[in-house]
């Protein structure tokens, strides 16, 4: 095997998600949209649980976009509230069973409360290591690109010196290695401003289960179409890279 290329790996080490169909599944009941928010966040602690018991080290979620200011206050707000009851209700819980938090995107479009609420959540996990949480919250690809770029511009770094390490090294998930498996639920099957330079070579996989329907058998069902892919990032074939004339 060449060098360049690396072995499929069973399990991922970082998976990234668009939780995406909280509103569809509360209007498939006649409920507002934010039951489906509030059912969405059930979701993410039991689906959290068993991609640890996987192996996986780290998921990153999204839960609110740099665009998602754009649907009504009263939905906005609610979201903003979920997650102050939320830090609130299960923080401890999360904090006592290992799970590391951080959260990337943009906190100064945040409340002082809201920001309060995450610097919390980091605090007080930033010694765990059994799973690695990142909550992507006012967060965009495109602002993430834009950040890492005016921080090396601020750090006073020549224009020769700005390179993919030194913007990588910069972007907001500079602590994780790039996700090896991307999924979006709910059916659609685009990005929607999620992680553009991380996933470069990550594994794409789309669901149509709405997310709070979200559970362990599309767990199994994603992780089972993630080993079952070759990776080549850009190479061949295991069985058409063995040397030649060895
Ligand atoms: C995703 O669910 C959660 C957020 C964007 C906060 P949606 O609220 O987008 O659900 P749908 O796509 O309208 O069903
Ligand atoms: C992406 O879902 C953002 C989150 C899941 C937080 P959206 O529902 O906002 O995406 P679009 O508008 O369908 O592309
Ligand atoms: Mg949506």
């Amino acid at each position: 095997m060449s060098a360049s290329r690396t072995p499929p790996a069973a399990v991922p080490r970082h998976v990234a998600i668009v939780m995406d169909g909280n509103g569809r599944w509360a209007r498939r009941r006649f409920l507002p949209r934010f039951v489906g928010h509030e059912q969405g966040m059930q979701t993410l602690l039991r689906v959290l649980d068993d991609f640890a018991a996987r192996g996986v080290e780290y998921l990153t979620v999204f839960a609110f976009s740099s665009e998602n200011w754009k649907r009504p206050e009263e939905e906005v707000s609610g979201i903003m509230g979920l997650v102050l009851t939320g830090v609130a209700k299960y923080l401890r819980k999360l904090a006592a069973e290992g799970v590391r938090i951080r959260v990337v995107g943009d906190r100064e479009g945040l409340s002082p409360k809201l920001r309060a609420a995450w610097d919390e959540a980091e605090r007080s996990t930033a010694a765990n290591t059994r799973i690695h949480l990142s909550v992507a919250f006012n967060y965009g690809g495109r602002w993430d690109v834009v950040q890492a770029c005016r921080r090396a511009c601020a750090e006073g770094l020549a224009p020769e010196q700005i390179d993919e390490a030194a913007l990588a090294s910069r972007m907001a998930l500079a602590f994780a290695p790039d996700p090896d498996l991307f999924i979006r639920t709910g059916g659609e099957m685009r990005v929607s401003n999620f992680l553009l330079w991380q996933t470069a070579y990550a594994e794409l996989y789309f669901s149509d289960c709405l997310w709070p329907d979200f559970g362990p058998q599309e767990v199994e069902a994603a992780l089972a179409a993630y080993a079952g892919r070759e990776r080549r990032f850009g190479g061949v074939r295991a069985d058409e890279s063995a040397p030649q004339g060895a």
